[in-house]
């Protein structure tokens, strides 16, 4: 009940708050309908913060190297990698193209790898020496394949996708035709995957307001949390904890709680990077050139390819992006944003959150996990999600993703918002039930709304 009285008043709020001109708009936040919204920064507090974004934002988006190079700031790379720069998976700081036009996946699309029974898939690639880490790993290729190597290694597969087409049809007539994938590995290039091994694929979130969502206080988190679904409305999202109990709030499970830590992964899993969190390079046992292949010179650091100096740059530079707002909307995605809320998508898409410094932001997310059902399970347990459950999926910044190309949900099977929300299920399935019986000018209304966030 609580739930919907907050959301009742939030909705009037933003409705009240879009009537006024774009000026109204703090300066931490990006006129969603601008051309990169994503791209943006804050403005820095000093010399010294504008110094680190601008070295963050070359390690993110300048090209790394193999080592050794005569560019040493640069040169780690590998030996296995899925690309070379952050920015090839962030375009913009967004997303990226993950599927072609012949349904044939591109880099940005990650191929992951996991053994039904592992209770932890991301844990596992950070210490080969933990007792469990075979386990829940494939054992020849790891948590993840990489579909690029450096020097004599060979790259670990190619991965293809196998489509199967969905007809759904309307009430009133109007078909949409769905997606769904099946992720398959041809040319592996170390032997078979284990038996039980699972393939599943993740797409990259953009990556929007992330220093203002690692300033959201946990308490502010775990007020929405409903375990037990004590009001029941059929929704019961709880918080992804950590063994040391922090609460997780990056990535599709919210499998990380810091920036800082998924920088780490990212750095480590996707580009070969080492660092202090994942100070080995993920070469698997039987992976003789992985492990032979040249390191980088020592630095003061040791011989990591990514001293913490150099990650600290990074994580101030994505700190520093700013959140994508709506800067007006006209009559009809004003009722589309008050259709929104009266459906229940905000029971989920949570509208506002705030900050320990004050601000409200508009993430359009909870950061809670939920169930959303058989049919967007991936099989994978993240901590504490399960094989069905992700954190809801930040909505700002989707009319900007939606104007590159992009595609939506945690696989990219979906080519438009309305894919998406034909594809929730689990404790979303009313709010989708209610979507598909509204009117199609009424469903038009949510799409247009969602467009401008
Ligand atoms: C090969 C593609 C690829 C590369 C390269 C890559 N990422 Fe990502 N990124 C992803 C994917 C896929 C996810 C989602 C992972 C998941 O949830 O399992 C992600 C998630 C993230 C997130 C979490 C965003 C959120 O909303 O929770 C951040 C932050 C991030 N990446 C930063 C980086 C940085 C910094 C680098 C470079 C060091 C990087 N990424 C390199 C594909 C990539
Ligand atoms: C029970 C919680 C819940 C409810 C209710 C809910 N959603 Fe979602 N939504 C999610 C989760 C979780 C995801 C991510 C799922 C995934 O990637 O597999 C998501 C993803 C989305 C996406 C895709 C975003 C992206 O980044 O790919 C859109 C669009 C969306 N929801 C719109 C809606 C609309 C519109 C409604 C109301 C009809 C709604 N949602 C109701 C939890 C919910």
């Amino acid at each position: 009940m609580r739930k919907e009285i907050i959301a009742g008043t939030l909705a009037l709020s933003l409705m009240a708050a879009t009537s006024i001109a774009a000026t109204a708009l703090p300066d931490w936040t990006a006129d969603a309908a601008g051309l990169a919204p994503f791209a943006q920064a804050m403005r820095a507090r000093d010399d010294a913060m504008l110094d680190q974004r601008m070295l963050g934002r070359s390690f993110f988006s300048i090209p790394w190297v193999a080592a050794p190079a005569a560019t040493t700031a640069r040169d780690g790379l590998g030996p296995f990698f899925n690309a070379n720069t952050c920015a090839s998976c962030h375009e913009d700081n967004g997303s990226a193209p993950t599927i072609d036009a012949d349904g044939k996946p591109l880099r940005a699309l990650l191929f992951k790898l996991a053994r039904p029974g592992a209770h932890n898939a991301r844990m596992a690639t950070d210490t080969p020496e933990s007792p469990d880490h075979a386990r829940m790993l494939d054992p020849h290729y790891g948590g993840q394949i990489a579909i690029n190597a450096t020097g004599h290694a060979t790259p670990e597969a190619r991965p293809r996708l196998e489509t199967h087409k969905i007809a759904y049809r309307y009430h009133d007539g109007a078909e949409v035709t769905l997606e769904r994938f099946t992720p398959k590995l041809d040319n592996l290039a170390y032997g078979p995957l284990a038996e039980d091994t699972v393939i599943f694929t993740r797409q990259p979130p953009a990556l929007a307001g992330l220093g203002l969502i690692g300033a959201v206080p946990d308490a502010e988190i775990l007020a929405w949390e409903d375990p037990e679904d004590r009001d029941g409305n059929g929704i019961s999202g709880r918080a992804n904890r950590m063994a040391d109990g922090a609460i997780g709030r990056y990535g599709w499970k919210a499998a990380e709680p810091t920036l800082i830590a998924q920088i780490a992964n990212a750095a480590a899993v996707d580009m070969g990077l080492t660092n202090s969190r994942y100070p080995v390079e993920l070469c698997q046992p039987g992976q003789t050139a992985c492990i032979e292949a040249p390191r980088g010179r020592p630095s003061p650091q040791g011989l990591l390819d990514l001293p913490d100096t150099r990650l600290a740059a990074i994580e101030t530079y994505l700190e520093g992006f700013k959140a994508p707002q709506p800067v007006m909307l006209d009559a009809q995605a004003v009722r589309g944003a008050d259709l929104f809320a009266a459906i229940g998508c905000t029971a989920c898409h949570r509208p506002a959150l705030s900050t320990a410094d004050g601000r409200e932001i508009r993430p359009m997310s909870d950061y809670l996990l939920h169930d959303m059902g058989a049919d967007l399970a991936d099989g994978v347990r993240e901590h504490e999600a399960g094989p069905s459950e992700f954190r809801t999926a930040p909505l700002w910044g989707l009319g900007a993703r939606l104007r590159a190309g992009h595609r939506f949900l945690h696989d990219a099977r979906a080519r438009t918002p309305e894919e998406a929300i034909l594809w929730h299920g689990g404790e979303a399935a009313k709010a989708r039930k209610t979507f598909i019986s509204l009117d199609p000018a009424a469903r038009a209304a949510i799409l247009s709304y969602l467009e401008t966030l």
